[in-house]
Formats: C-alpha cells, structure tokens, sequence
C-alpha cells in the first residue's frame, strides 16, 4: 500500500518536501490557503523531476499522487506523516497543530520545518505533544539530504526510531540533536556567518558578490566534502588538531568577527545589500538560478559519489539498499527466463548527463552501454573475485546508435542479448529504452583476456557455461534489426 504523507503548507519548504515524498513514491496531500499553491508546488515539482532521480544510479519507485484539499481536517486522512512548514510563527504553528490534531491518526508523526523553534516550543498546548518532533530540511529539500530530527522528552524511542527510518527512505540524512536548542545546529552556524557577512556590507568592506566570490572560490568548496573541524584537522599538518587550535585559537579573541553583535537592519542597509545582489544576479530569474544551482549540486554531490565520500558516500549506500529486491540484484542462476532480453540497467538520466542542446551528450549513450556490459558481467560470475583472480573481458569494438533525444530525469532500461558467446569472444547487443520507445542500441565484441599476460584467454569454466547458456537460450530471438551495421551503410 502506498504511504500517505500531508504536508500543511505549501511554499519553498513545503514545496520541496512534497517533491521529495512524490518522487519516493508517496502520496501527498497538501493544504495551503495561497490559490497560487498549486502552481508554485508544480514549478518546484518541474525541477525535482529532473535533478532527483538521477542522483541516484538505481531507479526510484514510481511517483505518488498529489492532491490538494480545501481543510486541515481532510488533508491529514490517512497520512502517517504530517509535515508542517506554515510560516515561522510560534503561534501559527501551534494553532495549525490544534486544528489538525483532533483529525489525523494518533500514530502519524507530525514534523515541523521549523528553523528556529525548539521542539518543546511547538508541543506547548498540543493534544498528543508526543506526536510532534522537528525535522528541519534545507533548501531544495528535494536535493540536500540533511534533516536535522529534534525531539524531547515526550517523545517515546519507537516514534523517534520510526521517524529516523522514514527520513532515511527518502534518501535523506537524519541528524538526531542529543539536545533541543535554539535554530538547533546548522542555522546557528549560518546566522554567525550571515551575522558577519552584514558586518562587512554594512561597513562598506565588501559587497555581496565579493562575499559570495570569497566563499565559493574556496571554503565553500571545502567545507562540502571535509566540514569544518576535518578541514581544520588537515590544516593542521602533522602536528595535529590540538596544534591547530593552539595556533589559531587566540585569533578568536582579537577583533577578526563581529560576532554576537547584529548591525541594524536599517532601511538605508537593506537597500544597499538588495542593490548590491540586484547588480550581482538580477539579469537572471529565480527559476534560473534554482536551476543553476540544481544543476551544480546534482554535479557535485555525484561527483563525490565516485570518490565514495561525504553526501556521495551517503547516496552510494542508498542505492546499494535499493537495489536489493530489484531484477538488478539477481545472479546468473536467478534469471526467471534467459531466452528473453535481460534488464542491466534500469535508472534515470542526471542532470550531469545532458549538454548544451538540451539532451543526453552522446558519451553518456556508451556511459550507459557501460554499466549494462558490466552488469551482465557480473550476471555470468565475471565480479569483483573473479577479476581479482587474474580473468575479465576488454572491449574490442563498440557500434552505438543514437535514435531518439532523451532528456533529464528520463526513466531508462537496457535489455541485453548475447549475439555470440563462444570461447574468448562476448558479443552484445543492448537496447535502451524509455517505457517501449528505443532509444538506443549498443553493439560490443568484448574478448576475454588474462590480465596476467593481458591477451587474450579462454574464460573460466563457470563464466564461459553461463555465457554460452544464456546465448543459445537467446538464439531464437533472430539477429536484431541494426546489428552488424556500420556508420553510413543503407538501412
Ligand atoms: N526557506 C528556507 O530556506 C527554510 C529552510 C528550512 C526551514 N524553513 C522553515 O520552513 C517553514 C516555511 O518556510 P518557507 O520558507 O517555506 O516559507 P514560505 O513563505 O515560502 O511558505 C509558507 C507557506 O505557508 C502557507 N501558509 C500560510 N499560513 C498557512 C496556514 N495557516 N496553513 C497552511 N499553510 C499556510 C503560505 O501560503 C505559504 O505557501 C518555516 O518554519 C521556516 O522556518 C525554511
């Protein structure tokens, strides 16, 4: 059965957080009194469908249902996770819990976007105050993973446990504060950087772009892979973190930051840092610059996929988790009916994938053929143990075709068929897929190799019996239109 979540406000948070729960393959149901809600959710909707799913190098599940509903007391049937992200007003929030309460189940989990509040805060004067904990998101909440989880006392452990396990099936990062306290981690920390950076515009030291240029020409780009105190650590050299501190620690005490003082958010100041931003960015739209920034997240947090680290390390283990229950998991011997193509890849395209024409670049065509050779190696017992045992196949000769544009966020599957697989030589033929259009075909001859001697080898008995018995199985499917052809050759 599909999970139900209601999300009670629907503007840049909430917004996100329906995109994240649809795109997991809940159904969310929404209230917001704005008539504009249903239209601003599709735009952020519009950017999570083609940066979130190609995060991830395993297909999500298919999208949820959103609905919008006309009273609090409708939008919480059913839903066993509430999320809350009206505007940051104590009693708002408290008075949107006493309208709800009464009507949504007694088990569901009721989370709060809140940034600043603490969680004891919002259980005030409500009916079940166990029911309620923070679950603090970042901006987009369809990409960033962080969430901080605050509770108190009146939590019990099974709703904290249960909470923690439902962030992390979508793909998120639940932070649990071991204590309640004021904008809880994160946004304590931003405000002292906010703090100064208003210091610096105010006394007329720097302007927004020269703030922005000093953070993400450097530590900005640091502090996404290592944090603060492993960067410090490095910084210390051999000598270590106790160095460091020893080091740099006095430079606290000296007037380098403003710190606890806040400059007055005089009229004359606000204007100053809205000029400053509009001559930074106004030639561009906020939609622009969303998916600017989309792209460039999508990018990096897939580049430290491949270095296993940081917010990749965290997406690798997802996509490990997922696998398992998909046809992608199952061995040689698990293959329901051989005769038939086999699915190696089923995922959707990331943004990183596309050019400037709007579409899959033509090296992410192999990229994707790629990962289907190496998953129907692996199929046939050609994995990890049996390279490290000196045996794998090399590709001799590669044919792709490209028949149809695909886009970002396109859902993809590859079918591959072995067109020969006798002695040393695999002959493959792939087919990529979006639902039953053809998108592309890739034609490979792969030899197997020795990579002791590094030429060519007979494959080992298990790997060479697989082999052969999926391509005789497949032998009735006749040769594929396509195959054999080369570049100009009539059709
Ligand atoms: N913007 C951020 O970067 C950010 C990050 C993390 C958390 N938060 C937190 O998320 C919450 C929402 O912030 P936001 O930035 O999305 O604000 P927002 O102004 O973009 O959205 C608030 C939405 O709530 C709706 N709303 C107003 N009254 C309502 C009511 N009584 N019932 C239901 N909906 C109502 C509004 O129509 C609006 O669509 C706040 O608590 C904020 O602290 C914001």
């Amino acid at each position: 059965m599909t999970h139900k979540a209601a999300i009670i406000g629907g503007g840049v948070i909430g917004g996100g957080w329906a995109a994240r729960f649809l795109l997991n393959g809940w159904d969310v149901r929404v209230f917001d009194p704005d008539p504009d809600a249903k239209r601003k959710i599709g735009e952020v909707l519009d950017n999570a469908r083609r940066s979130l799913p190609g995060l991830s190098d395993v297909m999500l599940p298919d999208e949820g249902r959103l609905s919008f509903h006309d009273t609090m007391s409708e939008v919480v049937q059913g839903a066993v996770w509430i999320q809350e992200s009206v505007p940051e007003r104590l009693e708002l929030k408290r008075k949107t819990y006493q309208a709800f309460q009464a009507h949504c189940r007694e088990d569901a989990i009721i989370a709060s976007s809140t940034s600043g509040f603490k969680p004891s805060e919002l259980q005030g004067c409500a009916t079940r105050p166990g029911q309620i904990v923070v679950a603090h998101p970042f901006n987009p909440v369809y990409l960033l993973p962080l969430v901080e989880l605050v509770t108190t006392g009146v939590n019990d452990a099974p709703l904290i446990e249960r909470a923690r396990a439902l962030i992390s099936s979508l793909g998120m990062y639940p932070l649990h504060l071991s204590k309640e306290i004021d904008a809880h981690i994160a946004d304590r920390f931003l405000e002292a950087v906010w703090r100064e950076a208003l210091w610096l515009v105010k006394d007329g030291i720097a302007t927004t772009q020269e703030i922005d240029d000093a953070i993400r020409y450097g530590f900005g780009i640091r502090w996404a892979q290592m944090g603060l105190f492993e960067t410090y650590r490095v910084a210390g050299g051999e000598a270590g973190m106790k160095h460091f501190i020893e080091q740099f620690g006095p430079a606290l005490k000296w007037p380098w930051t403003k710190l606890m003082d806040v400059p007055e958010l005089t009229e004359e100041l606000v204007q100053t840092i809205a000029d400053q931003s509009d001559a930074q960015s106004g030639a561009h739209t906020i939609r622009e610059l969303e998916r600017t920034r989309d792209n460039n997240l999508v990018a990096m947090m897939r580049a430290l996929k491949a270095q296993d680290s940081a917010a990749g390390a965290l997406l690798n283990a997802q996509d490990a988790a997922r696998i398992e229950g998909t046809v992608l998991a199952a061995r040689a011997d698990e293959i329901d009916d051989p005769s038939k193509p086999i699915i190696t890849v089923q995922r959707a395209v990331p943004l990183d994938w596309t050019d400037y024409n709007g579409h899959m670049t033509e090296a992410r065509y192999l990229h994707a053929f790629c990962s289907a050779t190496d998953r129907f190696m692996q199929l046939i017992g050609c994995d990890a143990e049996y390279v490290a045992s000196g045996g794998s196949f090399f590709t001799a000769e590669t044919h792709v075709r490209h028949l149809q544009e695909v886009h970002a966020g396109a859902r993809i599957e590859i079918r591959t068929r072995v067109l020969g697989g006798q002695g040393k030589k695999m002959h493959l033929w792939h087919e990529m897929f979006s639902g039953e259009d053809l998108l592309a075909t890739g034609e490979h001859m792969l030899i197997h190799v020795s990579l002791e001697t590094r030429r060519p080898s007979p494959p080992g008995a298990k790997v060479g019996a697989n082999l052969a018995r999926i391509g005789g199985a497949q032998a009735a499917l006749g040769r594929p239109e396509g195959a054999g052809r080369s570049v100009g050759a009539p059709r």
